[in-house]
């Protein structure tokens, strides 16, 4: 039974309290007090409602919807995608907590833990944070809190409305430090639920979850050109050397090459990632998996945020149209996001002026999987490299449903 119900039921008992202690007054007055009772009652039951206006939407009702993607893949701002949408309840890498936790441990170890915790959150149980973070915990607790609209609006910040776009900046400023218990009804009260996860290199892991019939879980796959993945774990080298010990170990992560080791495991998890979704016979993995490349929704934003809307049945609204227009053809236009608006195509191709061409090559040797699966062109110059009329984006790659292996 779903907690609408024992709330309400409770309510009632609480309601019920109040005539049995008036019993030994006088009739007359008793009448009164009744009446008086009653629209009182009537008066919590409306502010009740004014508290929480959305009751918690029942489980069978809700999607699921995982993004797995990698490290600087245009995550956050696919992220944004979905955190903005007012029936999304997002969190952004939870499984963060698994790896800070347990970071002596190996990838492969963790993904069970990763599992568990995404399968608790997608059933809004938080009671599995308990062991991941502090005794005193607040809605703020949870990593980068400040990304998921969901945990800036009620009921768990009253601050501002469900409906609004809500700057992180702003969030983080206003909404800190509000009950950790809140957000288990906040999550209760969303359609969706929607997790970015980097830290799944193994698509298989999250089988059971599809299985599960108490779930109904989405798959959105965003996947990135490597050697704009490399261009831009270069500048944020420091800040990922803590996930990097965790993939390659303590001693290979020190190594001069660790960089290219990374983008390896990168580019071949990726592959088989996508790999393993084309070769199944496992139907409702195939029909509920969608497949995105970063540069086509830096290309057309508008066109891809609703083919991705659409995957996980969401409306997108006018509003949503404006603001994600806004925020991807803006010149310092000051929407205060940490993914602000940049002019979106040109983030995208960065590393084409930025990489040395002997860079892009032997990344392009150790991904050549990749660039071929995902369809990235193989650049053979330098000057064929600085020019940008060098279309390198080929057509997507498209799911082949077409196998004859048995479905599932
Ligand atoms: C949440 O925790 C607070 C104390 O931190 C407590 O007063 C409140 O009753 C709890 N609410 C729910 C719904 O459990
Ligand atoms: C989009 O930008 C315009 C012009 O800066 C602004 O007035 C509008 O409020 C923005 N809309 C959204 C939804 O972000
Ligand atoms: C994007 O790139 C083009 C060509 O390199 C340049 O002319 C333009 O100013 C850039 N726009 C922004 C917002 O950086
Ligand atoms: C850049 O590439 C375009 C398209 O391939 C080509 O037509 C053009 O001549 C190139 N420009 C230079 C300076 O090489
Ligand atoms: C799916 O394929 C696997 C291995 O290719 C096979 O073991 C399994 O029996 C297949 N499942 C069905 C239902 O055909």
């Amino acid at each position: 039974m779903e907690e609408v119900i024992s709330e309400a039921d409770r309510q009632e008992e609480k309601l019920q309290v109040f005539p049995m202690k008036m019993s030994r007054i006088n009739t007359g007055k008793f009448s009164i007090l009744i009446l008086m009772a009653q629209t009182l009652a009537f008066i919590c039951i409306i502010f009740k409602f004014h508290d929480s206006p959305l009751p918690p939407v029942k489980k069978y009702q809700r999607t699921h919807m995982i993004i797995l993607s990698t490290w600087r893949s245009g995550s956050s701002f696919t992220g944004q995608l979905f955190s903005q949408h007012p029936d999304v309840f997002y969190l952004m890498e939870p499984v963060w907590h698994v790896w800070s936790k347990m970071h002596q441990n190996s990838v492969n170890l963790l993904h069970m833990a990763a599992r568990d915790l995404v399968r608790s959150v997608f059933l809004c149980d938080m009671s599995v944070f308990e062991a991941y973070l502090p005794p005193e915990k607040f809605s703020s607790s949870f990593f980068q809190w400040e990304t998921s609209r969901a945990l800036c609006s009620p009921p768990v910040c009253n601050l501002f409305k469900r409906s609004d776009i809500i700057p992180q900046n702003h969030c983080k400023l206003l909404c800190p430090k509000n009950p950790f218990n809140i957000t288990e009804k906040a999550c209760k009260s969303y359609s969706h639920i929607v997790l970015k996860e980097v830290r799944f290199f193994d698509l298989k892991v999250l089988y059971p979850l599809l299985r599960d019939p108490s779930l109904n879980v989405k798959i959105l796959h965003l996947v990135r050109d490597p050697r704009g993945v490399f261009h831009s774990r270069e500048k944020t080298t420091s800040a990922l050397s803590f996930d990097t010990k965790i993939v390659l170990g303590d001693i290979e992560s020190q190594n001069s090459d660790a960089d290219y080791e990374m983008i390896k495991q990168i580019c071949e998890s990726q592959v088989e990632m996508y790999r393993t979704v084309m070769t199944s016979n496992f139907s409702r993995l195939r029909s509920h998996y969608h497949m995105v490349r970063y540069e086509d929704i830096a290309d057309d934003p508008i066109e891809n945020a609703r083919q991705m809307y659409q995957f996980a049945n969401l409306n997108f609204t006018p509003k949503l149209k404006t603001w994600v227009h806004n925020i991807t053809h803006g010149k310092g236009q000051g929407m205060s996001f940490v993914i602000n608006s940049r002019d979106a195509r040109n983030v995208s191709r960065a590393w084409r002026d930025h990489l040395p061409f002997k860079t892009v090559y032997r990344i392009q040797n150790i991904c050549k999987e990749a660039l071929k699966v995902f369809g990235y062109r193989t650049l053979k110059t330098e000057t064929e490299q600085k020019n940008l009329s060098v279309n390198i984006l080929l057509p997507p790659p498209k799911l082949s449903t077409g196998t004859n292996a048995p479905l599932t």
